[in-house]
């Protein structure tokens, strides 16, 4: 857990708990002894902190919330490394984050490796630096700075953090480090406390912070909590400061959003992995990719290679097609440089790895071919036949199909063991979530790799069976179905959209229709309607881009709810003989949020799924579902699954016949169990 090392007068401690050196009991023993050891040794003339592996420390131990922690405490700890009377430098390199940071700030002098990232993300997991952090951080770099990396929890560069005063040295060579800090701490001169710095700040700077980001704190616990701690920073002694901050993390820690977004978290990082996978599986090397299709799909997927320095070679059947699509590549790198994301090196250099080409044959020294051409079975089978032909003995053939059966487009192959479903989401640059189809016959090592792939160009993938929709798609199906029965039965777009915003979506059903476009699918008849969708349609009411869908938009896309669209939705209703009635928020929760519940149980009790929190991470990233209730399956947990099968039940008339309550959900609701546990239980829940 801990190595010390003497050289001469300096003692380096190196915290070595892997994978990130997280302040679990053991580690926090060791280093209590370390430091008394050191402090008792007349030798030691000062002491270095720094961590071994990739980081100096990745924070209190997640894994210990809401258990009995063993002494020290963290706080503690830390309080007893400020007051050393013997000089503490930090020497951070990779990440110092969370009680990690706390570590260094407690230290009297901190110095970090130029490539080093220091930040309080507590907030992320609905918590607030509970070891002093926010007293100590806005005493050493101020209120201003400190309300930025405590309140918004992301990680600052080394540099910034020299700029601001959090770290008082950076090295070029994170090599270098070490011996750095140990000269370092053999010349400084006496201690310094953070604890000891002057406090004041200006009243107005927490109000126009808070009115700044009032849209990211207002549903949220944890960034009221840290702002109401750094306020006391400015208003307390330090001590009663740290005491006021320790009674704000227990009530956090206790808390449903804490416990949520913890389950985030970790669900994330279960998703990664893969069940029963050997653990010396070789993974196949991806050094190019071909894209197929250089559309808004296939551009964005190419772009995620691009950007992590993988080659990409897109092909396109016309020159227009092509030169559209590296265009649109080209603009939204300009974008990135424009808004400071990316240096224009950066975007070059991403630029120079593209291959556009029309020929279907340049294909073949790729490792991973992906396409990504519009949704119909005949022309993606004739591709995946060409792809046969071409592309080279052992690479990964994927499709980026939404829906479709990887079996059936394996099948025209002779080698379905390759072919698997890469499904991104649109926009394929931007979101996080990529969906790894495996089929019936593909290889586990190609699940293995298109899943590290993924991880590397920063994706979060998941595992997903083939079953039409697969894992997202499928479980939001029912909402669209439902929130479109609820518009035909008296619902207006605006009541339906208020009850998912109130949920915490970043958008309603109709928002987002309104955004993609209503015509997505439309047939082009516009004498033919049967739904309220193809009645928009037809009048030309194509969503955003049209000026007009269910909403009305301005010529900044600034939406209000439409006179002329409820007036296609009334004559809708008049034509097919249904009287409109009053519908409550409870019907529209029940039939439009419980529905998916529901249908993540049936992809779970299918196999579809690997676990539950696969279908939480799906949900988080893919579909925007509000992180601090921890996707729909934890969300539902806490809920009760017996209230979401009872909420089903009471509205199974407007549900109609077709629709089935997974027996699943009601093992898991009945014997209060996880779905997981149903899952696994003694089939009790098998239909
Ligand atoms: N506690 C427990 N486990 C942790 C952990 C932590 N703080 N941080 C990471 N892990 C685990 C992960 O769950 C994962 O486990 P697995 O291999 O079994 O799935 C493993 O360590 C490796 O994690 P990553 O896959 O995320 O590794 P990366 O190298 O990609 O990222 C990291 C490293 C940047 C440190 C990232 O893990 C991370 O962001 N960790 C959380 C940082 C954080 O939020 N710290 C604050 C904790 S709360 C706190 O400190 C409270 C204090 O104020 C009192």
């Amino acid at each position: 857990m801990i190595e010390t090392v003497l050289h001469a007068d300096v003692l380096e401690i190196v915290l070595n708990s892997p994978p990130v050196n997280a302040l679990g009991g053991a580690l926090r023993r060791d280093l209590a002894v370390a430091l008394r050891v050191a402090s008792a040794d007349d030798a030691v003339r000062a002491i270095v902190i720094r961590g071994a592996g990739k980081l100096f420390c990745g924070g209190a131990d997640i894994t210990e919330f809401g258990q009995v922690r063993a002494k020290p405490l963290l706080p503690d700890l830390i309080n007893e490394i400020e007051s050393s009377v013997k000089p503490v430098v930090a020497a951070v390199h990779g990440s110092a984050l969370g009680g990690g940071l706390e570590v260094a700030l407690g230290c009297h002098y901190r110095i970090a490796a130029a490539t080093a990232k220091l930040g309080l993300p507590e907030v992320s997991l609905g918590l607030l630096p509970g070891a002093g952090g926010t007293q100590r951080l806005p005493r050493l770099v101020g209120v201003e700075a400190a309300l930025d990396m405590i309140v918004l929890g992301a990680p600052i560069s080394a540099m910034r953090a020299a700029e601001i005063g959090l770290v008082d040295e950076v090295v070029d060579d994170e090599v270098d480090l070490a011996g750095s800090a140990i000269a370092f701490a053999r010349n400084v001169g006496a201690v310094r406390r953070t604890r000891d710095l002057p406090m004041d700040a200006e009243e107005q700077l927490f109000e126009k912070f808070a009115a700044r980001h009032a849209r990211k704190i207002d549903t949220l616990d944890a960034p009221k909590a840290c702002i109401a701690a750094i306020r006391a920073a400015t208003e307390l002694p330090f001590g009663e400061g740290v005491a006021h901050e320790r009674s704000l993390f227990a009530e956090l820690v206790e808390g449903a959003q804490s416990k949520a977004l913890c389950h985030a978290f970790f669900a994330e990082r279960a998703a990664a992995k893969i069940d029963n996978l050997p653990a010396d599986i070789a993974l196949r090397p991806v050094r190019r990719v071909g894209v197929i299709g250089a559309g808004t799909m296939g551009g964005g997927i190419a772009m995620n290679f691009l950007s992590t320095g993988i080659a990409v070679t897109i092909v396109e059947t016309e020159q227009a097609a092509l030169d559209r699509g590296v265009g649109v590549i080209r603009a939204n790198y300009g974008a990135s440089v424009a808004r400071g994301r990316l240096k224009a090196e950066q975007a070059e250099a991403a630029m120079s790895l593209l291959t556009p080409t029309l020929v279907f044959e340049d294909l073949a020294d790729c490792d991973l071919v992906i396409e990504a051409v519009y949704e119909n079975m005949e022309v993606k089978k004739q591709i995946f036949c060409r792809l046969d032909q071409v592309a080279r003995p052992g690479a990964m053939l994927a499709s980026n199909t939404s829906y479709l059966d990887i079996d059936e487009i394996a099948s025209v192959t002779g080698r379905p063991q390759d072919v698997f479903g890469l499904h991104f989401f649109s926009p394929a640059n931007v979101m996080k979530l990529v969906e790894v189809v495996r089929g019936a016959q593909t290889s586990l090592d190609i699940v293995a790799t298109a899943m590290a792939l993924a991880r590397k160009v920063g994706k979060v993938p998941v595992v997903a069976r083939v079953c039409h929709g697969f894992i997202g798609n499928r479980m939001m199906h029912p909402r669209k179905v439902e929130a479109f029965k609820l518009l035909e039965e008296g619902a207006t777009p605006a009541q339906i959209d208020r009850v998912h915003l109130n949920f915490g979506m970043p958008m309603g059903p109709f928002q987002m229709m309104d955004l993609a476009g209503c015509d997505i699918g439309w047939h082009r008849d516009p004498e033919r309607v049967t739904t309220i969708l193809e009645a928009l349609c037809a009048e030309g009411r194509w969503g955003q881009k049209t000026g007009g869908g269910f909403y009305d938009y301005d010529t900044e896309r600034k939406a209000s709810p439409s006179p002329v669209a409820q007036a296609i939705i009334a004559d809708f209703r008049e034509r097919a003989g249904i009287v409109s009635r009053e519908i409550s928020d409870e019907e529209i929760t029940v039939r439009t949020i419980y529905t998916i519940v529901n249908e993540g149980a049936a992809v779970l009790e299918g196999g579809y799924a690997q676990r539950s929190s696969d279908i939480d991470a799906v949900g988080l990233y893919g579909y925007g579902w509000p992180r601090h209730t921890g996707g729909p399956m934890f969300w539902a947990e806490h809920v009760g699954f017996d209230t979401i099968v009872a909420g089903l039940e009471k509205y199974s008339e407007e549900l109609g016949p077709d629709f089935q309550i997974s027996p699943l959900i009601r093992h898991a609701g009945s014997s209060k169990t996880s779905l997981d546990r149903a899952k696994a239980g003694d089939g009790a829940c098998k239909s």
